[in-house]
């Protein structure tokens, strides 16, 4: 437990708004709540955020480890990016991320998650995420997303680009400049003090405003210790929506931005998501930790 005047100085470091929801979990306003008073309860932000809202932060050590399994997903991305080009299939993909993981020391998440029967999700045009890597074969003008997630001492960083096969035509280097900078958008918007629902809103007013819609169905997520933790940060939502940032959150931003309609279907082999009008869909994913003053990616690429 943390003593008051520690409380008091964690407070100051998240800057909460008057406004804002009181960070001690009441669910009222910090001013109508412990803005103030001198007789709370002593409060710790670590064990508050895992009994209210299920959310493990990370020490420094937790983010040292998951910035190095953050490292090997980049070298993954480099390394698969060298190599996609007409005519590959989405399974030589599989096998050169497979390799590259075990051979670096780590295992692949993605392989029998949930049954899942793949180490990596490999997603082409209109498929919107976890497409199966398989037969499929990669034709100019393609665009293909590659989710990576190695497991390495333990810890989870995950981080995901659409790549273009060849040379792309107008559409698909709208889509997936707008999904780029959709997720740069949201990345901006994480610092203390603000809430989940900032990210989601400042997401959805860009990507809907050059025309493209957001998907719903699939969220970012918690991240380090597992696959998916809590919290889920959906890409649409409003400012000022849901749990505030605090330090040491980690957590996935992961817009999928159709060019299209929002809707989605599942196929029948229960994993990949396509839209439902046909139309193309682009994603870009990194793992992200909030800081005292800000963010700082765990799996840095530029946007
Ligand atoms: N990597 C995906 C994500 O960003 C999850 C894939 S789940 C799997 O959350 F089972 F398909 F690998
Ligand atoms: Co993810
Ligand atoms: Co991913």
């Amino acid at each position: 437990m943390k003593s008051r005047p520690e409380m008091l100085a964690l407070n100051k470091k998240i800057k909460v708004g008057r406004n804002d929801p009181c960070p001690c979990g009441s669910g009222l306003k910090y001013k109508k709540c412990c803005l103030g008073k001198t007789d709370v309860p002593n409060i710790d932000i670590k064990s508050l955020y895992k009994e209210k809202h299920k959310i493990r932060l990370k020490e420094a050590s937790d983010v040292k480890g998951i910035r190095k399994a953050g490292q090997l997903v980049l070298d993954s991305l480099d390394m698969v990016e060298k190599k996609i080009r007409p005519g590959r299939l989405t399974d030589e993909i599989n096998t050169l991320v497979h390799e590259f993981t075990v051979k670096n020391g780590a295992k692949s998440a993605p392989l029998n998650y949930r049954g899942f029967p793949k180490s990596v999700c490999v997603s082409v045009n209109e498929v919107i995420c976890h497409g199966i890597p398989g037969k499929r074969v990669l034709k100019e003008g393609d665009i293909v997303n590659v989710d990576v997630t190695p497991i390495l001492n333990g810890y989870y960083a995950d981080a995901s680009k659409t790549f273009f096969v060849g040379e792309p035509g107008p559409e698909a280097q709208k889509i997936v400049r707008v999904a780029r900078e959709s997720l740069k958008r949201g990345m901006h918007s994480v610092t203390p003090g603000n809430t989940i629902g900032d990210i989601g809103w400042a997401i959805q007013q860009y990507a809907e405003g050059q025309g493209c819609s957001v998907v719903r169905e699939f969220v970012g997520h918690g991240i380090g210790f597992e696959f998916h933790e809590a919290p889920q940060i959906p890409h649409f939502g409003h400012k000022g929506e849901g749990i505030i940032l605090v330090p040491g959150m980690v957590f996935t931003i992961e817009p999928m931005i159709n060019l299209g309609e929002r809707h989605l279907k599942i196929l029948a082999d229960n994993w990949t998501a396509v839209t439902r009008d046909g139309s193309l869909s682009a994603q870009f994913e990194q793992t992200v930790l909030v800081t005292p003053d800000g963010f700082e990616s765990l799996t840095p690429y530029q946007l």
